[in-house]
């Protein structure tokens, strides 16, 4: 067991004009589980590979435990990786997949033999220990991988995209399992995935990267509640809050028939913004009020009912453009399509930003 830590730790890649990762600084606490999410290229997997010792440091250290591990090679620092597209021997049984690493080692035989099956009661895999990987569905292939991981009883795993094999429902379920797994072992573990839904179910912390940039290192319900900047805000959350840069004005943040009222902190804040604000509103905290309510009037484009409840699509006329927005709402009172609904956010849980800097007021 064990923390890491990323001190300023960039990786350029010969011939780029700027860093895959740029002066990442992350603390990860000894058996947490922290997940690295953001779109593609945005630098996770350089960053895990760092970690692992098979991408370089140019700038920076990474820490193991207190101890600065940037220049060692990755047999000595004791993490183990799964990675996406699990790299089974297809000769070897599943025994011997996950004893390989062990024998490589000069692990003792017997002691083998017990890290092995223990691996396999854990992962439910003790049937299939004499089966080849071509003989397995594609989760028990993923957890061949997991169990090849376990059995090093390393201080940090290490996980890049581990479920993108894997169908949507069996994805589900076994996104549980590794997280249940996880709090059993209490191994400190650094997951990456592009996933949103994933980082936020699975992770302690969620560390959301953009561009090689570390944009917000946070819990789950901290991302979502108060998120630090507009890129994380329309990042987290499905579907995308709405995020729109409207006027200031007297009354507040200017929708036209809508204004969003403001503090005067907060209008002062906004100020430099070039007399625009940028206001987000979550679909689930977006209330479809009547007529007279002083809501903003959309044209309901699609209904997506949900079973529990729906999303509404729609559009509105603002500042001369055509901007798009989605509502929660239950299924009593559902709108239909072409219909106009006016829509108010709730007051609590409007996310304010500068509209020049993405910063959050
Ligand atoms: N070996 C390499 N040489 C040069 N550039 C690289 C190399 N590996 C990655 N890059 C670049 O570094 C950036 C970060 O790549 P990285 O693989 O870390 O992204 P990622 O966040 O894991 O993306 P994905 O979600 O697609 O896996 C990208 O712009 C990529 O093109
Ligand atoms: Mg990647």
């Amino acid at each position: 067991m064990a923390t890491v830590t990323y001190d300023k730790a960039s990786r350029i890649y010969p011939g780029a004009e700027r860093p895959a990762v740029n002066e990442l600084n992350l603390e990860i606490g000894d058996g947490e589980f922290l997940v690295l999410v953001g779109p593609s290229g945005c630098g996770k997997s350089t960053s895990l590979r760092m970690l692992a010792g098979l991408e370089d440091v140019d700038r920076g250290r990474i820490l193991i435990e207190g101890k600065d591990v940037t220049n060692l090679p990755p047999k000595s620092r004791d993490i183990a990786m799964v990675f996406q597209n699990y790299a089974l021997y297809p000769h070897m049984s599943v025994y011997e997949n996950m004893a390989f690493a062990l024998k490589l080692r000069k692990t003792p035989k017997s002691e083998i033999d017990r890290r092995v099956k223990e691996a396999a009661q854990l992962l439910q895999l003790e049937e299939y220990l004499s089966r080849k990987p071509k003989a397995l569905s594609g989760g028990q292939r993923q957890r061949v991988a997991m169990g090849r991981a376990i059995v090093r009883e390393p201080q940090v795993f290490l996980m890049d995209e581990p479920l993108s094999n894997l169908d949507a429902k069996l994805r589900v379920q076994t996104r549980s399992q590794i997280a249940t797994l996880q709090a059993k072992l209490g191994i400190t573990t650094v997951y990456v995935t592009h996933d949103q839904v994933e980082a936020m179910t699975m992770g302690h912390r969620v560390a959301v990267m953009l561009d090689g940039v570390l944009q917000q290192c946070d819990t789950p319900r901290a991302l979502y509640d108060t998120p630090g900047n507009v890129f994380v805000a329309g990042f987290i959350g499905s579907p995308a809050m709405n995020i729109k840069t409207v006027p200031l004005a007297e009354a507040g943040a200017n929708f036209g028939p809508l204004a969003v009222p403001l503090t005067r902190e907060q209008a002062a804040a906004a100020q430099s913004g070039g007399g625009k604000i940028t206001v987000g509103f979550r679909p689930e905290a977006t209330d479809l009020v009547s007529p007279t309510a002083g809501g903003l009037p959309i044209v309901v484009d699609l209904v997506e009912d949900l079973g529990s409840d729906a999303n509404v699509y729609g559009h509105a006329a603002l500042d001369g453009g055509s901007e798009r927005f989605v509502v929660r709402t239950d299924r009593r009172g559902m709108p239909t399509m072409g219909e106009t609904v006016f829509i108010k956010p709730q007051a609590d849980h409007v996310h304010l930003f500068h509209a020049e800097t993405g910063q959050r007021i």
